[in-house]
């Protein structure tokens, strides 16, 4: 009996120390310590013993677990210490192979014209502003000189908020230029670029969330000149190239006189695509504050004038880049986004 353990033990110890990695080592400590193990194997010998032998083989076979145990362990260890030494010396890593590509994100390209638009206004001199989007009817409707009745609440097909009517997803970034003269004293210059919302039916140019950025200048003796001067060198800072501009009458409840302000085709000299053959461009919509506006922000009209300006932002960047339906603003497309990479 003394024998055989002695047998299993250098057997058992040879195969310990031939095991060459980690999951071969706990497979060879299954076959030797495991409940169907060799070790196992051996103490079903156990009864058919004479008494007296029995103490002897059972410290016997309990010293060779321990021992075997910690064998294993040692190897394991020792294995561990092989794998980081080889990993270290830089074995089987191949510097020459590509690396794996990197995915990148690109920008939004209604955040890169926007950013261009904050970029030129800031360094006129314009502070940058925005405004809630879910907002009062009062400062989206009443205080632009708007009132309950009056017909321009109906162009504009509003989502409404709330059973009394008191909060509106705006329909324009135009509430801003109240919270601007609500906050700001005069004089200032701000633009407020944001989402607007207009429960319209959706097609190529019109869809029920879009962009717009408005523009507020307020200070004594501002007048109709500093309007068309402001947007001609936004627009040839924008496009790069000096492009005429045109006014034509415009109604807005918020302004008197009220514009429709054009610009020269940027693409072209005798009509195209863009310009629809006319070699114009609307471009925003725009005039004098109206007196009323000026006193819903607290600010006296005897004294101060104004001109503001609103224009979409959607379709600036349409014609900035070439693009030719608005739904691909919002549909979330890697095919379309993936082209603005920069
Ligand atoms: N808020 C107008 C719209 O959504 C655009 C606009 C027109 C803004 C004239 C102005 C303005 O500031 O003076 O159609």
């Amino acid at each position: 009996m003394e024998d055989r353990i002695q047998t299993l033990r250098a057997d058992a110890l040879d195969r310990i120390a031939a095991a060459r990695g980690e999951e071969e080592l706990r497979a060879v400590q299954r076959e030797l310590l495991g409940k169907q193990g060799a070790l196992a194997e051996l103490l079903t010998a156990l009864p058919g013993l004479p008494p007296e032998e029995r103490p002897a083989l059972g410290r016997g076979a309990n010293e060779l677990k321990r021992d075997l145990l910690a064998a294993v362990e040692e190897r394991a260890r020792e294995l561990e210490g092989e794998a980081l030494a080889a990993a270290r010396s830089g074995a089987g890593f191949d510097p020459t192979l590509p690396a794996a590509p990197r995915v990148r994100g690109s920008l939004h390209p209604l955040t890169r014209v926007r950013r261009e638009v904050e970029d030129i206004f800031a360094a006129m001199g314009y502070l940058i502003l925005d405004g809630p989007e879910v907002e009062l009817d009062q400062y989206n409707f009443q205080a632009l000189n708007i009132p309950p009745d009056h017909p321009s609440r109906e162009m504009q097909d509003t989502f409404y908020c709330d059973r009394e009517g008191r909060l509106v997803m705006r329909t324009q970034t135009s509430p801003v230029q109240i919270r601007a003269m609500e906050r700001l004293r005069p004089p200032l210059r701000v633009i407020a670029p944001g989402r607007v919302f207009r429960n319209e039916e959706q097609d190529a140019t019109h869809d029920h969330t879009f962009h717009q950025v408005e523009g507020l200048v307020v200070g004594e003796g501002v007048a109709v000149g500093h309007l068309t001067g402001t947007l001609k060198s936004f627009l040839r800072r924008l496009f790069q190239k000096d492009l005429g501009v045109r006014l034509r009458p415009g109604y807005f409840p918020f302004v008197e006189p009220g514009f429709e302000l054009d610009v020269r085709c940027p693409f072209c000299q005798s009509g195209c695509r863009v310009c629809k053959r006319t070699t114009w461009v609307e471009f925003c919509g725009c005039g004098m504050v109206h007196p009323r506006v000026l006193e819903a922000g607290r600010i006296d009209p005897e004294r101060w004038s104004g001109f503001a300006f609103g224009f979409g932002l959607d379709r600036l960047t349409m014609i900035r880049h070439g693009i030719d339906d608005l739904r691909h603003f919002m549909a979330g497309d890697l095919r379309f986004l993936e082209q603005f990479r920069s």
